[in-house]
């Protein structure tokens, strides 16, 4: 069977294209429909076939034509990136947004020490990442055009004692984002970086307490409005940006007596 592929650009009818890495549920998914809502060509990626295969048939139904193609990749295989971001591209016919998504929370504790949990969390949240960033951007860079999106957390702006890892992993891919954009702007390449506070996904399943808990469909939205309006830096929902400053303003040795 031969595989599928997206519809021809023509004059009349430019297509947008984007990959996002991680789109096989919760936010990445959410990302894929709105983009796919606004007429995006898709490359969605993940572990997780069956999930990938639904996502796009779901799309593709809607759209009544081929927006979204699957296409299988962990993203601790940084080996595979530069042969499958070009096999992608060609498919795509290009690239104009690109999105770093995926990640993972491991249930730890405040007094466990697991470091293969530790290492797989730097792997797929920052190492994965930066082996993405390093492919994409001289692309971009060459350009002159495209953007660059990574999913962070306000988990990143602080280390705190429930999961080091996963504070350092957020922190390490905000801050490669900055340089990134310190970087690229000048060649006209947008970043973004998103910082979400609590979605309502998988994800969140492994956290004991929760509040301002927001759909990935909210998310996703914020994060369009953002990609439209070229934004730096975003908080999902705005008001941990208030937070998050004045989290950060906290004296060490106060933050070390907080439990949270
Ligand atoms: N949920 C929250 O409250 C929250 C808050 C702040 C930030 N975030 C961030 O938002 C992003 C999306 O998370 P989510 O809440 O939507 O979680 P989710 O529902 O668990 O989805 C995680 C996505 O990452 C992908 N992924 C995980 N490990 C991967 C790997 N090794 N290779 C490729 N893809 C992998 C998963 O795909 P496969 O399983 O198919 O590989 C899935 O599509 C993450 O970066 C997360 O850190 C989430």
């Amino acid at each position: 069977m031969s595989e599928p592929s997206y519809p021809a650009a023509t004059p009349l009818l430019p297509r947008r294209r984007a990959l996002i890495i991680g789109s096989s549920k919760g936010l990445g998914a959410a990302l894929a429909r709105r983009l796919a809502c606004e007429g995006y060509s898709l490359a969605v990626t993940g572990r997780n076939v069956d999930l990938l295969d639904q996502l796009c048939a779901e799309i593709n139904q809607a759209s009544g034509e081929i927006r979204a193609i699957p296409y299988v990749h962990d993203a601790r295989n940084f080996n595979q990136v530069p042969d499958l971001l070009q096999k992608i591209i060609t498919n795509l016919g290009g690239l104009d947004l690109f999105i770093y998504n995926a990640g993972v929370l491991l249930p730890t504790t405040p007094v466990t020490y697991e470091a293969d949990k530790d290492l797989q969390t730097m792997e797929v949240n920052a190492l994965g990442a930066i082996a993405w960033f390093n492919a994409v951007a001289p692309v971009f860079q060459a350009l002159r055009s495209g953007q660059i999106v990574g999913i962070s957390s306000v988990a990143g702006d602080r280390g705190r004692v429930g999961n080091p890892a996963y504070n350092a992993s957020k922190a390490a891919l905000s801050t490669y984002l900055e340089a990134l954009r310190n970087r690229l702007t000048r060649h006209g390449v947008h970043v973004l970086t998103v910082k979400p506070g609590f979605m309502d996904t998988d994800m969140l399943k492994s956290s004991p307490r929760t509040f301002w808990v927001i759909s990935p469909d909210k998310a996703a939205e914020d994060i369009w409005k953002a990609i439209r309006a070229r934004k730096q830096t975003i908080y999902t929902p705005g008001r941990w940006g208030l937070v998050m400053l004045i989290i950060q303003h906290i004296p060490s040795v106060i933050f070390r007596r907080l439990s949270f």
